[in-house]
């Protein structure tokens, strides 16, 4: 064999490999004419199996000549592999990237129930005016619903507020509360006066639904027992409550009303929000009705062992789903238990 010969081949093979290691755009480019240049059945390594057939002084020389041709192709396929892979690296990081940038997507937020909205409202009023926020059973004995509030047995009262038994067995006396009065005497007895507390809560009464029937509704109640409470104190008490509410030139305006419980007792209306006080289809000449109210009965001083000489007080009671249905004019008291998302979102307001 022709050593220049082979050197020649030689220098020829590794011009050639270094050119398609240049040209090799991914990884897989590259180890293949790495190979093909320097693998068992490349150029290279053919002259370096021909070595052993040669002279000493032309295998040394050919020997380096195969050495070099190596190490050339190796450092290059090196230098190349590496500016493949940060460019794998760059791609594979611009496919993952996460955009961080503001503002982001907002998930949808919960809002407040409509009657929680209303019952917030109320008893931020009454907190307002000193009223300490107590809780009573829904649960109740005919004892704290009806007969400690001056309702007996037989008295027609009670087919106005058609009652839900529990079955609990032994105990006749249950009942679900048909109101919040139920706390009225409950509080007294539990405190000395002064008094004056807010509660609210479910009642429950044997009604079908419609349109402004619900068997479960939602009540609030103050109570108030003092030293020289009078009629007067009342007024002043559920005018300042309807300003807090109902914006602050509400005036009330009492109505004589029956309520067992109270004497006297009194419907209380506001000016129409929907029409201003002109009259219109919802409110009666420019009135609306919105609580209950009187000055506590001396009966009801008695069953909870309060010194009616000595002491006078007012309670009210009034409904929150009507109320908000007053102020949002929602036609069916229904659409407060349905849940239905297209309903509640137009009251969306978050806590
Ligand atoms: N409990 C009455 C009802 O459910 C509302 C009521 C009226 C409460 C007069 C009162 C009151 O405290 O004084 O219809």
């Amino acid at each position: 064999m022709d050593v220049a010969d082979a050197v020649r081949r030689l220098e020829e093979a590794t011009r050639a490999g270094l050119e398609s290691l240049t040209a090799a755009s991914t990884l897989e480019e590259l180890e293949e004419a790495e190979r093909s240049v320097l693998g068992r059945k490349g150029p290279v390594s053919e002259v370096q199996r021909s070595l052993g057939d040669l002279e000493e002084e032309d295998r040394r020389r050919l020997g380096r000549a195969v050495n070099e041709a190596f190490q050339a192709v190796r450092d290059a396929a090196a230098d190349r592999g590496s500016v493949l892979r940060e460019d794998a690296e760059r791609l594979v990081g611009e496919r993952d990237r996460i955009d961080v940038s503001l503002p982001g997507r907002r998930p949808p937020l919960g809002g407040l129930h409509p009657l929680t909205q209303t019952e917030r409202t109320i008893l931020d009023a009454f907190a307002g005016l000193g009223y300490r926020l107590v809780e009573g059973p829904e649960i109740e004995t005919d004892w704290y619903n009806f007969e400690a509030l001056n309702i007996p047995e037989d008295h027609p009262a009670r087919t106005e507020q058609d009652t839900l038994y529990p079955e609990v067995p032994g105990r006749k006396d249950l009942l679900l509360r048909t109101q919040t009065s139920n706390v009225q005497v409950r509080t007294m007895e539990a405190q000395e006066p002064p008094i004056y507390v807010v509660t609210v809560g479910r009642c429950y009464r044997r009604d079908v639904p419609d349109a402004t029937h619900s068997p479960v509704f939602h009540q609030v109640e103050i109570l108030a027992v003092d030293e020289g409470l009078s009629l007067a104190d009342m007024k002043g008490t559920l005018e300042a409550f309807a300003r807090a509410v109902f914006g602050p030139d509400q005036e009330v305006r009492l109505r004589p009303g029956y309520f067992p419980f109270v004497e006297p007792g009194a419907e209380v209306d506001v000016i129409c929000f929907l029409c201003g006080g002109q009259g219109c289809r919802v409110c009666d000449e420019g009135w609306i009705e919105i609580l209950g109210a009187g000055m506590v009965h001396p009966s009801v001083f008695e069953a909870a062992g309060i010194d009616a000489e000595r002491y006078t007080g007012f309670a009210a009671g009034l409904g929150i789903e009507r109320i908000t249905m007053l102020r949002h004019g929602v036609p069916d008291i229904r659409l407060f238990f349905d849940g239905d998302i297209r309903t509640l979102s137009q009251f969306a307001r978050s806590a």
